[in-house]
């Protein structure tokens, strides 16, 4: 398994670009089972996730290639309807294929996501989505087995904005029978994309990026070339490696109107920020003011940076709060960095910090996508050496985030052990 190894205390240093949002990704390499015919994605970034994905629709009949960043996918001889547990087990969002084989197939077969380690992370609200749509959804043996003759438009109030579910919604609807609106749905820029490849594709899909999105079912689809949006997630993560270390970085091929949240605290925390087109220059300016921050849906702050943060105020002067709204159990990562001297306290989803003068480096364990880059954060600000393990969990999220961090003057690499 590999390790990667971190000796801290170099500034950043110099340009990194950013790579296609794994995010977007999943929900519109996905979409590409509505429809018989040739799809290719370009911008997709090589994950660990995206292989999931891809090896889900190759099991399903699709003819799947990849060359680079470039995915094709051939669905017209799809005809398998299931996503079994082998697959659902290492990605959750394999959920994502359930409302698209819907629509398609008329049925699906998919295995129930558990738990994760930030969540309990339920899907009732898809089911309930696609039920209104007309879907009979019986739940046996550790499986959704949903089956619908017809799909009609319906009028749904999602309780909670949930991304993925206001995704397969979005799918399984673009080609039932009249119009659907989905009310109090997701406004993360992932929706926007995937209604703009859907729009392409031939769908009526409006109000994406807005909480009620309206879906006019059409007869047919068809498939399309599309790029994938930057990731978001990987730029801010690089904004906060920038500032930790006091570095001075270009990100590069990223949208900084997706950014705005992230942009707006790290300027709170005293770090220097410009913007030029589809470029951020960040600049350390130590010392980093505490602040308190809250986790929320798009166009808040979002929860896959909240473990960045905490990092980053772990040595920030003063005292901060982080509220996790999100998921109940995103802060996994707090005792592998107070194994690395950082002073956090947690007291049901707040997370209180004191800041401390540094961080020494140790061995410690990734527990999932997001925690994982941020101990990879910590190593680069900490004294001595940091190993981090079980990186496959970053390699589910990030693409050769060590190679990027390693070309901005980071002393990192990757060992197999
Ligand atoms: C997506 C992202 C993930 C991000 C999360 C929140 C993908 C592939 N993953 O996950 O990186 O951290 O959004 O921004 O895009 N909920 C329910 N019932 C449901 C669905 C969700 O109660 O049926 C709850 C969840 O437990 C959570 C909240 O709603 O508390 C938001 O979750 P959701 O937006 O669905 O997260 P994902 O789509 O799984």
């Amino acid at each position: 398994m590999d390790e990667i190894i971190i000796k801290g205390g170099r500034p950043l240093k110099g340009e990194v670009i950013v790579g296609g949002a794994k995010n977007a990704a999943l929900p519109i390499l996905a979409a590409s089972i509505l429809t018989g015919g040739t799809f290719t994605f370009h911008n997709v970034p090589k994950l660990k996730d995206i292989d999931s994905i891809k090896q889900l629709l190759a099991s399903m009949g699709a003819d799947v290639k990849s060359n680079g960043h470039t995915v094709c996918i051939d669905t017209a001889n799809l005809n398998h309807f299931e996503a079994p547990y082998e697959h659902v087990r290492k990605m959750r969002a394999s959920i994502l294929v359930l409302g698209p084989l819907l629509s398609r197939m008329k049925k699906a077969k998919v295995s129930m996501p558990g738990g994760c380690a930030i969540g309990a992370r339920p899907i009732d609200l898809h089911l309930n989505g696609l039920s209104l749509l007309g879907a009979d959804i019986k739940l046996a043996h550790g499986y959704v087995e949903a089956t619908a003759q017809k799909l009609s438009g319906n009028e749904i109030y999602f309780d909670i904005p949930t991304v993925t579910g206001t995704e397969n919604l979005m799918m399984a609807s673009a080609m039932a029978k009249g119009t659907t609106i989905l009310r109090n749905a997701a406004r993360e820029p992932e929706i926007t994309a995937l209604a703009d490849v859907l729009n392409q594709m031939g769908a009526d899909v409006q109000g994406a990026g807005s909480s009620v999105i309206t879906i006019k079912g059409v007869k047919k689809l068809k498939p399309v070339t599309v790029s994938i949006i930057p990731d978001r997630i990987e730029a801010g993560t690089l904004m906060v490696a920038a500032a930790l270390t006091n570095g001075d970085i270009k990100i590069k091929n990223c949208d900084p109107n997706h950014l705005r949240s992230i942009i707006h605290k790290l300027e709170k925390t005293g770090v220097d920020i410009k913007i030029l087109k589809n470029t951020i220059r960040v600049k350390g300016n130590l010392p980093i003011n505490s602040i308190d921050l809250k986790t929320m849906p798009y166009p808040g702050f979002p929860t896959d940076m909240q473990a960045q943060f905490m990092v980053l105020m772990s040595v920030a002067n003063g005292f901060s709060v982080i509220d996790e709204n999100i998921f109940e159990n995103r802060f996994i990562h707090v005792s592998e960095l107070c194994r690395m001297g950082a002073d956090i306290t947690i007291s049901g989803s707040h997370a209180m910090i004191k800041g401390v003068a540094g961080l020494s480096g140790a061995p410690v364990m990734a527990s999932d996508l997001r925690a994982s880059a941020s101990l990879i954060l910590a190593g680069l600000v900490a004294t001595g050496t940091t190993r981090v393990s079980r990186v496959y969990h970053l390699d589910r999220g990030y693409e050769s985030l060590e190679k990027k961090l390693a070309s901005l003057g980071a002393a990192i690499k990757r060992v197999s052990s």
